[in-house]
């Protein structure tokens, strides 16, 4: 029988006046898409069919179905190797792979075969001669919308049970007659051009019709990440109150500037493994300022003659040397008011940062192993706990959030101490903003600050407003490895 082409469902639809898809690719038992292929086609020279779309439901024969139209059904492979000598079940297993002991259940079903044990083995007999693989031809006839088979509900239950079948919407179309009908199909230009413009050929050629309905190609276009255009926000408000930025390349810190310089104690919690990441190559950091390193470890020892006691213990510089990955962007700040101190006389300064740290944290919705942190550090003669709730204030106004609120809070290297909260509209509860506070005397002093300069400073992450902001409720959709690059294209902030 030759290939069936677009001619032929014009002309079963002249003898019948119309036609049904699914009925005609069965009659011509080819995949109803071809039927529906010759359709649109033809649909393409002009208003020659019309056509009706009819949803309804169908079995079709699933990916592990198809394998067994193709291969055989486990049955069948299970029973063609077993011999009436008996084979080793595990040899056959290891010929048929996965389906083997489906294969096996239901070849002894259909009395095909025969296991019994011997020893440690199971010994398969086959007892059948003839092995007819009935699911195969079942799944074949349903393929083909054969009307007896889909009437069989045993067959399409049992089959549907074994997930060779599935139901699946499905459009058929019920073909008949356009206005422009006709047996041949003329062949239309696509495209009008300057010579039948020339020549006036254009008044009598055919064109394909415009498909209105058709999609345009998606404009492409650059996107900024929420989090990077939070972060200019945050970095224009720092920039407009006169804040300078910290230089905040260095991922990889020793413990003595993130931890000992923030006069952190060696047995602090924090300085865990299960907190912190410590590298193992390279594994330390021997390149510190020696006088000033020596002036960490009597403070952390005995007070340093800073008119504090020290927290009493051997200071180790091994401990101090580990190599980590930061925790927070205050070991930034440390170096940046250690460089400070070295710059005789005293200046004030407004420093700010905004990067990432790294914490081994347990990872949920609302916690991740890396983050980022934004820092604002003040350094001046005098300055008060009201000068850091003050500067608070209106850094926290400019980004529309008023009505702060503080707790007393601890940090190691600060005194006092504070958490920002403030009171969330769009989630009616009080939120924490932020940690804040007074750097001690026993940071700043070694580093060489004069007495009377204060430093005040404050943190907070990226994430949390980024998400509050833009209404993400999982860390993991903002940033990490899940994250959606295009979904970054779908908030309209990208596009301000
Ligand atoms: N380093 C603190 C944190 O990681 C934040 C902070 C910065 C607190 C500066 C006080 C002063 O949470």
């Amino acid at each position: 029988m030759p290939a069936k082409q677009k001619e032929d469902l014009l002309k079963v639809v002249d003898t019948h006046g119309a036609c049904f898809s699914r009925e005609l690719a069965a009659e011509w038992k080819v995949h109803h898409d071809v039927i529906v292929g010759f359709m649109k086609s033809i649909q393409s020279y002009g208003d020659i069919l019309e056509t009706k779309e009819n949803k309804v439901e169908r079995w079709e024969v699933t990916a592990e179905g198809a394998n067994v139209i193709l291969h055989g059904s486990p049955e069948v492979a299970v029973a063609s190797r077993a011999t009436p000598e008996g084979r080793s079940r595990d040899e056959i297993f290891a010929e048929v792979g996965q389906m083997g002991n489906v294969g096996l259940g239901k070849a002894i079903k259909l009395k095909w075969i025969k296991t019994e044990k011997k020893g440690d083995q199971t010994i398969v007999t086959r007892i059948a001669e003839d092995l007819k693989d009935t699911v195969k031809e079942q799944l074949q006839a349903i393929q083909a919308d054969d009307a007896d088979m889909l009437k069989n509900t045993a067959v399409l239950k049992d089959l549907k049970k074994r997930k060779l079948i599935e139901k699946k919407q499905f459009t058929t179309y019920a073909i008949s007659k356009g206005r422009e009908f006709s047996l041949t199909l003329e062949k239309r230009e696509a495209d009008l051009t300057p010579e039948m413009l020339a020549d006036g050929s254009w008044q009598t050629t055919k064109f394909k019709q415009f498909n209105l309905q058709a999609l345009g190609t998606p404009v492409n276009y650059a996107a900024l990440h929420p989090l990077m255009k939070v972060r200019t926000e945050y970095r224009q408000i720092f920039l407009e109150m006169g804040f300078e930025e910290m230089p905040t390349s260095r991922f990889v810190e020793s413990a003595f500037w993130n931890f000992d310089a923030l006069f952190q104690p060696q047995q602090h919690p924090a300085r865990d493994a299960h907190d912190t990441f410590f590298m193992s190559l390279p594994e330390k950091s021997t390149d510190f300022p020696p006088e000033y390193l020596e002036r960490v470890k009597q403070t952390h020892e005995n007070g340093g003659g800073y008119g504090s006691q020290g927290y009493e213990y051997d200071w180790k510089l091994e401990e101090a040397q580990k190599n980590i990955l930061r925790t927070h962007t205050t070991a930034v700040s440390a170096r940046m008011l250690y460089k400070l101190a070295q710059n005789k006389p005293f200046k004030p300064v407004k420093y700010f940062s905004i990067d990432r740290v790294f914490r081994n944290e347990t990872l949920d919705a609302t916690h991740l192993a890396e983050f980022h942190q934004i820092e604002g550090v003040i350094a001046d003669y005098n300055l008060t706990l009201g000068d850091l709730i003050g500067t608070l204030e209106s850094f926290f106004k400019r980004l529309g959030i008023e009505d702060l609120r503080f707790k007393p809070a601890y940090n190691p290297y600060t005194e006092p101490s504070m958490e920002v909260f403030s009171y969330h509209k769009g989630l009616d509860k009080v939120v924490e903003i932020g940690n804040s506070g007074i750097f001690r005397p026993e940071m700043l002093r070694p580093m060489g600050l004069p007495e009377d300069v204060v430093v005040i400073a404050w943190g907070l992450s990226l994430e949390r407003p980024t998400m509050i902001k833009y209404g993400y409720s999982n860390i993991r959709d903002l940033i990490g490895p899940k994250v959606n690059l295009l979904a970054a294209k779908e908030k309209p902030i990208v596009r301000i």
